[in-house]
């Protein structure tokens, strides 16, 4: 199917590895100009279709010359707002300054760089925000509590927005990993592992067990939806929440 993206261009956070850098290859493919952004650009191959851009959305400073170097190039029709996830840990306990920093990193950079790009995609009228979300929003994972917390804001504010510019014919919808086969999930894994003094294969073959799909997802997969709602076709598709996460998720 054609997904009617050739000639676009596109921003993608997060994109040195994992869930980004799929979905940077699957809008490639699709013909769009992808602007990569990671702190570590060195691992990312520029093509004429993927242009790595330095940013650590931990620097108010990096992220302003990040939106100043996408608007010098004449800004973008899909913005994808990923990035790293917090450190795991309880929801008790945490300090003020543990909530703070992880909402300065996980989301004041999303909201200012959508604010800052969301204008030419109304000016347009045709217009893609995608935001990388967890399964942990719809279902809260246990130690991972700064992650619930925060992007349960993210969600709020990603389905307000949506209502916001959906009759300018910018969608803004929100994808939901469940378990997918990258780095953070690796880590994630060691860490539990460490802590219950079960062996890595044991936590893997435990996280399986809850997975219907009886398996973690792989990126591509991830990358594939993620250009469907960058599609033409996903015109009327907005303020949605789609999950990737093989059946993961046990609620309606
Ligand atoms: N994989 C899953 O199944 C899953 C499930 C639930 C939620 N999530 C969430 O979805 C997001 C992406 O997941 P992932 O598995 O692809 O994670 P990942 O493997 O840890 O990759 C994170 C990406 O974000 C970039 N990044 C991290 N900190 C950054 C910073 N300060 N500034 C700029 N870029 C930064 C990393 O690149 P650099 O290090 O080069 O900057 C990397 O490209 C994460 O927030 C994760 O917690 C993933």
């Amino acid at each position: 199917m054609d997904l009617g993206l050739f000639g676009k261009r596109a921003l993608v956070l997060g994109a040195s590895r994992g869930l980004g850098a799929a979905i940077v290859h699957a809008l490639a493919e699709e013909g769009v100009t992808v602007f990569a952004a990671a702190r570590s650009i060195d691992v990312m191959q520029a093509t004429d279709a993927i242009k790595p851009i330095q940013v650590d959305l931990a620097d108010t400073g990096s992220v302003t010359a990040l939106i100043a170097t996408v608007q010098a190039a004449g800004g973008v029709d899909i913005l994808v707002n990923n990035g790293g996830g917090p450190a795991a840990g309880p929801a008790n306990g945490q300090d003020a300054s543990a909530w703070a920093n992880a909402f300065d990193v996980m989301a004041l950079p999303l909201f200012a760089i959508t604010d800052a790009l969301i204008g030419r995609m109304i000016t347009q009228k045709w217009g893609r925000i995608i935001t990388v979300g967890s399964s942990g929003i719809l279902q809260p994972i246990a130690n991972l509590g700064l992650s619930n917390g925060i992007r349960g804001a993210i969600a709020g504010w990603s389905k307000t927005l949506a209502a916001e510019v959906a009759a300018q014919g910018v969608t803004v919808n929100m994808i939901i990993p469940g378990r997918i086969d990258t780095d953070r999930v690796r880590e994630l894994d060691a860490g539990r592992a460490k802590r219950t003094g079960a062996s890595v294969a044991d936590v893997q073959s435990s996280s399986r067990a809850e997975i219907p799909a009886g398996r973690y997802g792989r990126p591509e997969e991830f990358g594939a939806v993620a250009a469907f709602l960058a599609s033409t076709q996903a015109s009327y598709v907005t303020g949605s929440m789609v999950r990737v996460d093989g059946g993961l998720i046990k609620s309606l």
